[in-house]
């Protein structure tokens, strides 16, 4: 366990604002955690893994608990493997360890900044999958009366982007772990995501496990910021859904308006914030230094020292832009603290 008192979150948060908090405390494990809790039963926490989707607006008063607890469990037969990891591991690197074993299910999502714990929170995806789709189960503790407790898939009530961590059960649990099952045999590669099929002939890759991995990682490499070189938190905002009569009614506008089904149902469609922001013109956009990414118009940037109040204010500009244009509220993805 390592403890500052007081912290500097600069370096703890991937779009690399300032902000400070009384404590941060470095947790390995389950009885790491449980042990301090004991010394601060009523402290308010906040609980980060690679801080990759959170912005700093202001100096926090809650403890940061750093969760860095690893390890990863197998168990398997021949057909499949049920990946147990500690919600510490860099997702990536879990991400790499699957492929490198030839286990299929997550390797379109390579590449996805934070650590394994913060997945099941806002359900990642990318590329035509979500963690859901490999969940298995995952262990937490309530970080109030310290028991633990195992969440099925169903428990966790994964939406796009959505869980029960981000509603209910905000801030009340600590996920510890995390399983996945994954798949050693008879595995079906989800290469229907149209940019993966043309980087995978582009740079002709094998039709592999490793191939669209390395298809994924080409395409986000192209056109996402590396945090660690341009601070930002991925996308900033959710791609909305709109009514179909409202997208019909766009259309006439805009014939060129991309739209995927919305897991909604058939009366509401998904349209990529990306485009509209990019049609209200703010692509690239820059404010000081902060601004909407040149390549990817739904990532917010830091281009060094912007403060959390500033790139906030962006966004606010941006949802006004996007919603006199379309009449569509975006939402944020980005957890503001
Ligand atoms: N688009 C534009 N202009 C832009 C950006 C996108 O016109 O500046 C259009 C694209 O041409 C395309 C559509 O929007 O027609 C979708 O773009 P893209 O494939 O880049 O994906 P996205 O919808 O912008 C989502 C996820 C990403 C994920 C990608 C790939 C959300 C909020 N974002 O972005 O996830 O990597 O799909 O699956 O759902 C993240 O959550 O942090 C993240 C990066």
């Amino acid at each position: 366990m390592k403890i500052h008192s007081p912290a500097d979150l600069t370096a703890y948060n991937t779009f690399g604002v300032q902000a400070r908090a009384p404590m941060l405390v470095g947790i390995d494990s389950e009885e790491d955690f449980i042990l301090w809790r004991k010394s601060y039963p009523d402290a308010l926490l906040l609980i980060i893994g690679g801080g990759s989707n959170l912005l700093f607006t202001h100096d926090t008063d809650r403890i940061v608990i750093l969760n860095r607890i690893e390890g990863i469990e197998i168990w398997e037969d021949e057909d499949q493997a049920v990946v147990t990891c500690g919600a510490g591991v860099v997702w990536h690197d879990l991400v790499m360890f699957a492929v490198e074993k030839g286990w299929g299910g997550i390797e379109n999502l390579a590449l996805i900044p934070g650590c394994t714990g913060a997945g099941p929170m806002q359900n990642i995806g990318a590329y035509g999958v979500e963690l859901k789709d490999v969940f298995e189960h995952l262990e937490a503790i309530d970080i109030n009366t310290l028991e633990k407790r195992t969440f099925t898939r169903e428990e966790c009530r994964f939406g796009y982007r959505e869980s029960i961590f981000k509603r209910e059960y905000k801030d009340r649990f600590m996920i510890t772990r995390v399983a996945l099952r994954l798949r050693k045999k008879d595995y079906h590669l989800k290469t229907s995501y149209g940019a993966i099929e043309e980087e995978m002939k582009r740079s002709a890759l094998p039709p592999t496990i490793a191939g669209v991995a390395q298809a994924v990682m080409n395409i986000r490499r192209e056109k996402l910021p590396d945090p660690a070189i341009l601070g930002n938190a991925g996308s900033f905002f959710k791609n909305p859904s709109i009514s179909a009569s409202q997208y019909e009614h766009l259309k006439m506008k805009y014939p060129e308006l991309p739209a995927y089904p919305s897991a909604e149902g058939d009366a509401m469609v998904k349209v990529p914030a990306g485009w509209l922001i990019e049609k209200c013109g703010l692509k690239g956009f820059r404010k000081g230094t902060c601004g909407v990414h040149e390549k990817q118009a739904l990532v917010l940037v830091n281009y060094g020292g912007a403060e959390g109040k500033e790139i906030y204010e962006l966004s606010e500009m941006v949802l006004q832009k996007v919603s006199q244009t379309f009449d569509i509220a975006l939402e944020r993805e980005v957890n503001i603290l």
